[in-house]
């Protein structure tokens, strides 16, 4: 994790500069959106987005927004239907995040989507978050910048108030005109309003021709834990000092397996493997045993999903 004071840089050409050369080095750069200030990470790199977590102290990987400088980079990233497109039309740049799925060979850290097959994006209109995009030139995964179960920051001031010493950078631009959250999309295949947010549902209806659907149907639950989980087909067996016959290990530390979430033990790079080696493992169709993991610092997001890979289905 960031060790030292956080920078408050600003938003002009030598501020940008700086934050996106940060983001380059897989730093973690608190910045300005419309709706409220993220804390971005390189969405491609995996280690940066665990950086997230830990900073957050999220006690779980919830998958992030990742933040894109148009429609024509979201759809590099993404698989698009024809809602989607007019939805974007209408409302991007601004606060308005769709899920889609992923395209083959997106490049995305698999820690952005905890796994999932889809991706939650958006085109922000604040001018310096499009100027941080535009200079980092590449995905930006962002949650809110605060600390998990805080409010969300609407100036660089409630950024560093919950994240000082533990992110590198906040780029300071004066406060969020929205203050509130994006309003999330997603398609079933049909348009579910999955969280409401800085564009009414009126607005978001208006584009449709009919109100979206909302959740609550089978495979997305309730909003901010819409997560439809990603969960291995085979079983999952949890503290396992050894494979059993049959079964493929997943190791940590001094506990080796077919595959490793962290041969030295460091959490952050645990994190940053643990949908990676499931997807992998799972694709052999044999039963997974899991070494233990400590449930501290981001251990405790990790053991949260393994126990939800592992629970009775
Ligand atoms: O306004 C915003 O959206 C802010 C700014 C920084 O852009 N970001 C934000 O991110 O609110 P976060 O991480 O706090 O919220 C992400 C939400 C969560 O409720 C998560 O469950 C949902 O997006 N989400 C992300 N990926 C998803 C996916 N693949 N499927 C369903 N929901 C998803
Ligand atoms: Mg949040």
């Amino acid at each position: 994790m960031h060790k030292g004071p956080t920078l408050t840089l600003a938003a002009d050409a030598a501020g940008l500069q700086q934050a996106a050369a940060l983001l380059q080095a897989g730093a973690l750069v608190a910045f300005p959106t419309e709706t409220v200030y993220g804390l971005g990470a390189d969405a491609r790199n995996g280690a940066a987005v665990a950086a997230v977590y830990a900073a957050k102290g999220r006690p779980s990987f919830n998958p992030l927004i990742v933040h894109v400088p148009d429609a024509a980079a979201a759809r590099e990233l993404t698989v698009w239907n024809d809602a989607a497109a007019a939805l974007a039309e209408a409302f991007w740049p601004g606060p308005l995040t769709l899920v889609l799925p992923l395209k083959k060979g997106h490049g995305l850290a698999s820690l952005v989507t905890a796994g999932l097959d889809t991706v939650a994006i958006r085109v922000p209109a604040h001018p310096a978050a499009r100027a941080l995009l535009k200079a980092f030139g590449g995905p930006v995964a962002a949650p809110s910048a605060n600390p998990s179960g805080r409010i969300s920051p609407t100036r660089a001031s409630h950024v560093l108030a919950g994240l000082n010493g533990r992110i590198a950078a906040v780029l300071d631009d004066g406060p969020c005109a929205v203050g509130l959250e994006s309003t999330i999309v997603g398609f079933n295949p049909a348009p579910l309003l999955l969280r409401a947010g800085g564009v009414p549902a009126e607005a978001v209806s208006g584009i449709l021709g009919r109100a979206p659907g909302s959740p609550g149907g089978d495979t997305i639950t309730s909003p901010g834990q819409i997560a439809s989980h990603y969960a291995p087909g085979a079983p999952v067996r949890l503290n396992a000092t050894q494979a059993r016959p049959g079964e493929v290990m997943l190791g940590f530390g001094d506990i080796p397996g077919d595959l490793t979430l962290s041969e030295t033990g460091d959490l952050q790079e645990a994190a940053a493997t643990l949908f990676d080696h499931l997807h992998t493992l799972d694709a052999t169709g044999s039963p997974i045993a899991v070494a233990p993991v400590p449930e501290q610092g981001l251990g405790e997001a990790i053991n949260d999903r393994l126990r939800r890979a592992a629970a009775p289905r």
